[in-house]
């Protein structure tokens, strides 16, 4: 079992043709709400490619906390450990503008996912093989269960997103660290190819539609992305995290799991909406077999 511990929010989508300047009111071109946050959205990535996944977060106790409860529960995701908390749910606003987006996340529920929390559900956490975590919910909880998976030998995938709240320690504590290039940047203040060899086999950096590389400990490796067709690509980073940890899960070398995880990346960008486009199992297979 993969259980993931993370944010789960409302995502309010803008679609506008030109930015609003500082001051400017203008009109968007439409708006749609859509379930989100990059827990939720990696737990569902999981799920639609049939793995057996838990989600340990909060929602709040308004109708987006309802909506998403249900979602999570539709989507095959065991919501056993997702509790209401008594505070609005997380929503992230997002602005789509020319093929890319602009996230503000205001946590709400999110932040209520405190270590607390973590120890009420341990026992069914502990029955994890592989623990995915993000940067959405408090850091002292995901410190507290950075340490206890290290104590408990259970394995850890960080997506360090938003990357401003990572400390450097946690890199010992975890098995697989996959930031974008900017968060790499930010992460260890230096170009991904001037680091990336110290960390062999556990930093693993997504480079958008060239794919993800990373260093086998000889080599820096290029795992070559595919270039599908671009409606949305919110949530595409979600897609490839989940893909990524049920591909480990289900014994895939680290460079089949990359693959793997970049091909259900590039079918996730096809829809509008962080979870709409993500892949099943089938889609994946697909793909990978017209490519191979
Ligand atoms: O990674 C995309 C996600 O980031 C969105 O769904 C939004 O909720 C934010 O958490």
């Amino acid at each position: 079992m993969i259980t993931v511990i993370g944010s789960i929010n409302m995502d309010l989508i803008v679609g506008t043709d030109v930015f609003p300047k500082k001051g400017e009111t203008l009109l968007g071109s439409y708006f749609e709400m859509n379930p989100g946050g990059k827990g939720a959205n990696q737990a569902v990535a999981i799920a639609r490619l049939d793995g057996e996944v838990s989600m340990v977060g909060r929602v709040g106790i308004d109708s987006f906390g309802e909506v998403l409860f249900t979602k999570l529960e539709k989507e095959n995701v065991n919501v056993n450990c997702l509790k209401r908390a008594n505070t609005s749910t997380g929503i992230a606003n997002i602005i789509l503008h020319e093929r890319d987006n602009r996230i503000l996340v205001v946590p709400g529920a999110n932040s209520k996912v405190t270590p607390k929390v973590i120890d009420e559900h341990w026992e069914h956490i502990n029955k994890s093989s592989i623990v995915v975590m993000q940067l959405e919910i408090p850091i002292e909880t995901v410190e507290y269960t950075l340490n206890k998976c290290k104590e408990n030998r259970i394995q850890v995938i960080l997506n360090p997103a938003p990357a401003s709240f990572f400390k450097p320690e946690w890199i010992e504590l975890v098995d697989y660290l996959t930031p974008n290039e900017h968060e790499f940047e930010t992460i260890f203040g230096e170009k991904v190819d001037r680091m990336i060899e110290k960390y062999p086999n556990k930093v693993i950096v997504t480079l958008g539609d060239r794919g993800v590389c990373y260093h086998n400990g000889k080599k820096l490796v290029l795992v070559s992305g595919y270039k599908g067709e671009v409606t949305d690509t919110t949530g595409a980073g979600d897609t490839f995290n989940g893909a990524f940890a049920y591909a480990i899960s289900k014994g895939f070398s680290l460079e089949e799991a990359l693959q793997f995880a970049n091909i259900a990346a590039s079918i996730s960008i096809e829809k509008i909406g962080a979870q709409s486009g993500m892949p099943t199992l089938a889609q994946v297979e697909k793909r990978l077999s017209i490519i191979k």
